[in-house]
């Protein structure tokens, strides 16, 4: 039997079993790549919680104290209001973009409540009370070129007629919220998708034909959470090779896929691999293989690049790497805050640590499936967001049933977040790739 013939041949198969016509065109037979049907959904009493609660087992460690950064970015700023317009194209398109330093600007912010109106309320810092704005002035500065100001319209005619989702956690909407609003200055999107949990959201823009949305992926493979005595636990079984349905079925159809994730591998797991187990992370029992958490992530990753690899579908793939929590003194839940009012220095940040692990696995795999042949592109944001313990809205985040505990994890709008649709832009701009 030829290779084609067995290839339509399991397409039908599978057509016939799980009604997937959209699945043929990202199958291919050498690749053993799963698509078994997640049990829909995994009801939980914990499901809002755990929606807005970071990973409940690390905490980022700063070191260092107060530091007047200031003083220490003044050079930088002059540097960048001074004359440097037009760099050669070529040192332009070489520079490192996330290779930088945050600046004081006079510059204020790209949005406000007034002027985007979609702002959540969970991340509308100024409107929950947040009395210090001075976040909103830091600017990111890459060391050897500039990074443009976001420009909706230059933003909206390069993707007219294409389909842009966000794969990931509720920080990967938090980046497609980001881009709602910068977009939104140009144009009214129109709400044309939303499921109850708004995990599921697509937004249109009529005079560009362009579709924004955002898919929910907790690990972007498949994890389900186990049940004890009928609620959730938040420990999940993860099938390392199998790809989350809730994304892979929508991928052909896309043109634009950002994908991150990373908050919620920080629970006890058990990882499958060919429906065996494998290992466990944080898990107590001694006969297991224990991992540290850049396994399952790396695995995730992998396992993500290879579906999309083997899709005859061209999308242009971006992957936004890990964007670290800051709680200070404290996990989320055992009084955690982050009220800083300033960004922290580039010494300041601790490449010890896990979250910078996590995101040296990411670029590895990104660099491992580009080698491969997959057009893929990174927003590698770990490091400038590291330093950005004071764009979290902390306790402002409108939370009245769960008074007590900050979101240091998620980021007010607007604020740093806005840089990494700065870095799309830039990035799609020196590769256009559609
Ligand atoms: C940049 O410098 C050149 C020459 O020094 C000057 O003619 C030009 O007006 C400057 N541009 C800006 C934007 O300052
Ligand atoms: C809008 O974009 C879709 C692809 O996303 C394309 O099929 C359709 O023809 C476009 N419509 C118009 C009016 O250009
Ligand atoms: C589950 O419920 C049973 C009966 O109420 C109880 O004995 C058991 O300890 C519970 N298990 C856990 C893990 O809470
Ligand atoms: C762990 O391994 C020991 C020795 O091989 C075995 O006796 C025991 O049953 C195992 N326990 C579990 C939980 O698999
Ligand atoms: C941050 O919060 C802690 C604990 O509530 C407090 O001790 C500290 O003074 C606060 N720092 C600032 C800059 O508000």
């Amino acid at each position: 039997m030829s290779e084609k013939t067995k290839k339509s041949l399991s397409i039908l198969f599978l057509d016939r079993i799980n009604g997937y016509s959209k699945m043929e065109r990202c199958l291919n037979t050498a690749s053993m790549v799963p698509f078994v049907l997640t049990s829909l959904f995994i009801a939980s009493i914990f499901v809002v919680f755990l929606l807005y609660s970071p990973n409940p087992l690390s905490t980022m460690s700063i070191r260092g104290g107060s530091v007047t950064v200031e003083e220490h970015f003044q050079k930088q700023e002059e540097l960048v209001s001074t004359n440097s317009t037009s760099k050669p194209q070529k040192e332009q398109k070489s520079c490192d973009l996330f290779k930088g330093r945050w600046f004081d600007s006079s510059r204020g912010p790209y949005y406000t409540s007034s002027s985007c109106t979609t702002i959540p309320d969970t991340k509308n810092c100024l409107k929950q009370g947040r009395k210090d704005t001075h976040f909103l002035n830091w600017k990111w500065k890459p060391e050897e070129c500039e990074l443009p100001r976001f420009d909706p319209k230059t933003f909206l005619d390069m993707v007219r007629g294409k389909k842009m989702a966000f794969i990931g956690d509720s920080v990967s909407r938090n980046h497609m919220e980001s881009l709602l609003c910068l977009l939104s200055q140009e144009e009214t999107p129109n709400d044309i998708y939303k499921d109850s949990e708004d995990r599921f959201r697509k937004w249109f823009f009529p005079e560009h034909n362009f579709t924004l949305m955002s898919l929910w992926s907790r690990f972007l493979i498949v994890g389900e959470e186990r049940t004890v005595n009928g609620t959730g636990s938040s420990i999940f079984d993860m099938q390392l090779d199998k790809v989350d349905d809730y994304w892979a079925t929508q991928f052909p159809d896309l043109d634009y896929a950002i994908t991150s994730d990373g908050h919620w591998f920080f629970r006890v797991l058990y990882l499958h691999e060919a429906n065996k187990l494998i290992g466990c992370v944080y898990c107590h029992e001694p006969n297991i293989t224990h991992h540290d958490i850049d396994f399952p992530i790396r695995m995730a990753f992998r396992s993500a690049f290879r579906y999309m690899s083997n899709c005859d579908k061209r999308v242009a793939v971006l992957v936004r790497t890990f964007a670290p929590s800051h709680f200070e003194n404290g996990a989320w839940n055992t009084g955690g805050y982050c009220n800083r009012t300033s960004p922290m220095r580039e010494e300041e940040v601790d490449l010890e640590s896990v979250e910078w692990k996590v995101r040296n696995v990411q670029i590895q795999e990104v660099e491992r499936v580009r080698k491969e042949g997959l057009r893929i592109g990174e927003l590698d944001v770990t490091k400038a967001m590291m330093m950005r313990g004071d764009g979290h809205p902390g306790e402002y985040w409108g939370n009245k049933w769960m008074k007590g505990y900050n979101d240091c994890t998620h980021w007010c709008m607007p604020g740093p977040v806005d840089v990494w649709n700065e870095f799309l832009l830039a990035v799609l701009t020196r590769e256009p790739w559609l």
